[in-house]
């Protein structure tokens, strides 16, 4: 079987998840069933970012020590995770003992082969960045916002030699033209990679940070936090006694915007290729989920808790919304009015009343099984057409992560199936004594049942919990597999299940 290995940003933990984290794993997750339900052999690895300052300094404000915070926003962020049908493999959490071990035995490796190094160094810190930033990171003259507050540090420090690398770097990028998603971002790093570059302090001395993983050849410091982070994606493949195999190099590292340069194409490349691992296959880098234009963040509060969308309206549709909402790549307005209309109108009258009102016309017309009917009948022609052009384009836009567009093409289905029922008006050929029209009703029924079990196949990576229960209610089995996308007679003699409401009318206000 194909191995194929993604891995999730690890969220600071700093605070509590907002839908950029959850996007980020919904996005992960939907890309690993597509790739289990295509027969690969997946594995999914996420987790939490629990070492250095701003972890140090929330603990410090809470009066708590890091640890006990950690436990706290791990439990948080596993509990989304777990609300949010996240199919994940492993959870590293980058205190684990596994993890420190492997970080520590990377530096000894670096440091012996002279990658390594100690200098005085006079910069300029971002903490919310957590790392030193470069005039040249600035923006019109000033430093971007989400660096927060800046402050100039003199210290002796480890350095890792980056400038060294940077001509191989950029051979790489240019002869690898899918090592960053979506493109344009490639010619960023590009862009960036045009001046050169410092070497990376890899250090804090344990007097300004202690809440990290300690130089194996200096006690006097511990390692800086991105160095420690972006370990996690090795370290967390092949750990302690689950030996989990070896999936690495990674198929695609999910990651925003705001984290490629310099964090995972400038460092993590380097540092790869200096211990002498392969490179990971992609950089899938997302765009940011903004609220009014604004970017969403931590450290400037305006965050919409997916909990509340959750807990009113159910995991899927928020699944749904943020897949068929965000062009990946590019930025994306979350607007409380439009979640609330794809709610309504795609997910509410069209895919959930396509499937009541099935499920009540086979029990009124027919004893609530499913008929046979011919797959051949020119009636069906036109359904069958679309559904083969769907089921093709759906697929396709799948492997190029364009899941907005295939979710508009899987609707636009469903949409054609409520339209199939209302010209065929099935109470119309119920009432007419001639037996060709009885055998249209059944036709007609069992046409359209199937069009929803095909639909709902397609539409399960994106809404998980919903899938089996349409299945279900229409007699198949809740399993999903794709080893039957044909237009056929699957559901020949099922029994369908009482009338089932997926997507209840939403009435409330979100408070
Ligand atoms: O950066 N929209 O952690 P983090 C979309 N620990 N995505 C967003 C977002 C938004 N409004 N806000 C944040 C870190 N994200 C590091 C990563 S990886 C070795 C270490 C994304 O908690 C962000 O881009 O600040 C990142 O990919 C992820 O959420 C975690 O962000
Ligand atoms: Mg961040």
């Amino acid at each position: 079987m194909k191995k194929f290995f993604l891995t999730t940003a690890i969220d600071y933990a700093n605070g509590r998840p907002h839908i950029g984290h959850a996007y980020e794993k919904i996005l992960a997750d939907v890309i690993s069933r597509i790739a289990r339900l295509s027969g690969k052999d997946v594995y999914f690895l996420t987790g939490l970012d629990e070492h250095g300052q701003k972890v140090e300094q929330s603990a410090i404000n809470r009066g708590v020590t890091p640890k006990a915070l950690c436990d706290e926003v791990a439990d948080d962020f596993k509990a989304l995770c777990s609300t949010l049908n996240i199919s994940y493999d492993h959870y590293i959490r980058t205190t684990d003992e596994y993890h420190r071990s492997f970080v520590q035995k990377c530096l000894q490796q670096l440091f012996d082969a002279g990658e390594i190094y100690k200098a005085e160094y006079t910069g300029i810190y971002s903490l919310s960045a957590e790392r030193f930033v470069q005039e040249k990171d600035k923006v019109d003259g000033e430093w971007p916002a989400d660096y927060g507050h800046v402050t100039e540090i003199t210290e002796t420090n480890y350095f890792f030699r980056l400038k060294k690398h940077q001509r191989w770097l950029i051979d790489h990028i240019e002869t690898h033209p899918d090592f960053v998603y979506p493109k344009f971002r490639a010619k960023q790093v590009l862009e960036f990679l045009k001046e050169p570059i410092n070497d990376l302090c890899i250090s804090r001395p344990k007097e300004r940070l202690s809440w990290g993983i300690e130089l194996p050849f200096d006690k006097e410091y511990v390692t800086y936090v991105w160095f420690d982070a972006l370990l996690n994606y090795v370290s967390g493949t092949n750990f302690g006694d689950k030996i989990l195999g070896d999936h690495w190099p990674a198929d695609y590292h999910i990651i925003g915007k705001d984290i490629l340069v310099p964090a995972h194409s400038i460092y993590w490349p380097i540092m790869l290729h200096v211990l002498g691992y392969e490179l990971p296959k992609t950089l899938l880098t997302h765009g940011w989920w903004l609220l009014s234009g604004e970017k969403m963040s931590k450290s400037s509060g305006n965050i919409v808790d997916p909990l509340d969308y959750i807990k009113q309206f159910g995991p899927d549709p928020f699944r749904y919304y943020l897949m068929r909402e965000m062009n990946v790549g590019q930025d994306c307005d979350f607007n409380h009015d439009r979640f609330v209309t794809r709610y309504t109108t795609d997910l509410g009258n069209d895919l959930g009343n396509l499937l009541s009102r099935i499920v009540n016309m086979l029990h009124r017309y027919c004893k609530g099984i499913v008929p046979g009917f011919d797959v051949g009948d020119p009636a069906l022609g036109e359904l069958r057409e679309l559904w083969n052009a769907t089921k093709r384009g759906v697929l396709s836009e799948y492997q190029t992560l364009t899941f907005n567009t295939a979710l508009e093409r899987l609707f636009a289905f469903i949409s054609f199936a409520n339209k199939f029922i209302e010209q065929n008006a099935p109470w119309k050929l119920a009432k007419s004594p001639e037996s060709s029209d009885q055998a249209r009703l059944k036709t007609v029924l069992a046409a359209a049942a199937e069009s929803v079990r095909l639909a709902t196949l397609l539409l399960a990576p994106v809404m998980p919990s919903t899938a089996p229960k349409i299945l279900s209610s229409l007699g198949a089995t809740p399993e999903v597999t794709w080893n039957s996308l044909e237009f056929g007679s699957c559901l020949w003699n099922k029994t369908v299940t009482e009338n089932v409401i997926l997507f209840p009318r939403w009435e409330q206000n979100l408070s």
